[in-house]
């Protein structure tokens, strides 16, 4: 019933495990994947291991949604590819999320990704308070890193979109354009946060990514208007903590999930979703979580109010 076919990966249920969310250490991730994910996405990994921004990195801003700066810290390609081994022993599919400095570097990372035994390469292009932001604020810069990855790589390519621009259809496009297999809307939006006492910025960085409860609806929307437009597959992300939420993705057209924050209340939230969407399901007739995927769009939505 959630089985679902991602750019040809066979996942048995919708629900991803969010890039920068216990994506790091075999052993989180197996307790993901334990929980009932259909896929894991890995935190986003460099060329190089990188320490990322100081304490203090993340706050709870409003129950259930965070500002983050964790400022990309990760172990590096090379020293992770014992992590995939590790995990690849459980025949799961996973996802590595990639980043660098040019586009050479991408492919570096994702090609020791590939070989390693990752099913799909997600690129960040997108994390607000670090410098890949770049690319994905600038629909030239990702058409032209998305070809110049798919001409190498055998794997799928997911590009990871930045809310944090004007216009975010002209890049999915872009990305669509330039070959990419799917799409994953949205990142964090890019935030900040004062203690008033000390009228300081409360993060090491300053700003930060805003996630979790408050940027569901926004997230709703960008996946709402991309549908209108993409001919890939759009995977939803943003603040999902029910299987309500996984529901309103699907019917505003996304064809998998990811989820990420919601899991700081513990990884059996995943198991209370998938029952969640199986009696939702049910309960509406439907065989599988793909008969639902876009039905928003058939209501007509008024576009100028009437006159008394
Ligand atoms: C602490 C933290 C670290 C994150 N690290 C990454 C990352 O390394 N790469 C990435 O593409 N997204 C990263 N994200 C963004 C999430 O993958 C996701 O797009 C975003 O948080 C929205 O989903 P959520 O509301 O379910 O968390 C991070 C988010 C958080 C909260």
């Amino acid at each position: 019933m959630l089985e679902i076919n991602l750019s040809g990966l066979k996942l048995k249920s919708p629900l991803i495990l969010a890039s920068g969310i216990l994506g790091v250490s075999f052993s989180s991730m197996k307790r993901v994947i334990d929980a009932g994910a259909g896929a894991i996405t890995t935190k986003s990994i460099g060329p190089n291991s990188r320490k990322g921004y100081k304490n203090p990195s993340i706050i709870e801003i409003y129950s259930g949604t965070f500002i983050n700066a964790v400022g990309l810290g990760n172990p590096g390609i090379d020293n992770f590819l014992s992590e995939i081994n590790e995990i690849k022993k459980y025949k799961f599919p996973l996802i590595v999320s990639v980043f660098g400095a040019t586009n050479k570097e991408y492919l570096d990372v994702a090609l020791k990704a590939e070989e390693a035994g990752a099913n799909a390469i997600e690129i960040n292009i997108s994390c607000p308070h670090a410098e890949v932001a770049s690319i994905g604020i600038d629909k030239d810069l990702t058409f032209e890193i998305v070809k110049f990855l798919k001409k190498k790589l055998n794997i799928p390519l997911f590009v990871k979109l930045n809310p944090n621009v004007t216009n975010l259809n002209e890049i999915a496009l872009a990305a669509e354009k330039g070959g990419a297999d799917a799409v994953v809307a949205i990142n964090t939006l890019t935030a900040m946060a004062i203690d008033v006492n000390t009228k300081r910025p409360i993060l090491s960085h300053g700003s930060g990514g805003l996630s979790g409860k408050a940027i569901h609806p926004i997230a709703i929307k960008k996946v709402y208007d991309l549908y209108k437009i993409l001919k890939i597959p759009i995977i939803g992300c943003g603040g999902i903590d029910s299987w309500q939420d996984v529901v309103e993705f699907f019917l505003v057209g996304a064809s998998a999930v990811q989820i990420g924050t919601a899991l700081y209340l513990g990884v059996d939230l995943i198991t209370e979703i998938n029952e969640g969407m199986v009696k939702y399901l049910k309960s509406n007739d439907y065989k599988s979580i793909n008969d639902i995927k876009g039905l928003t769009h058939q209501f007509k939505t008024q576009e100028v109010p009437d006159f008394d």
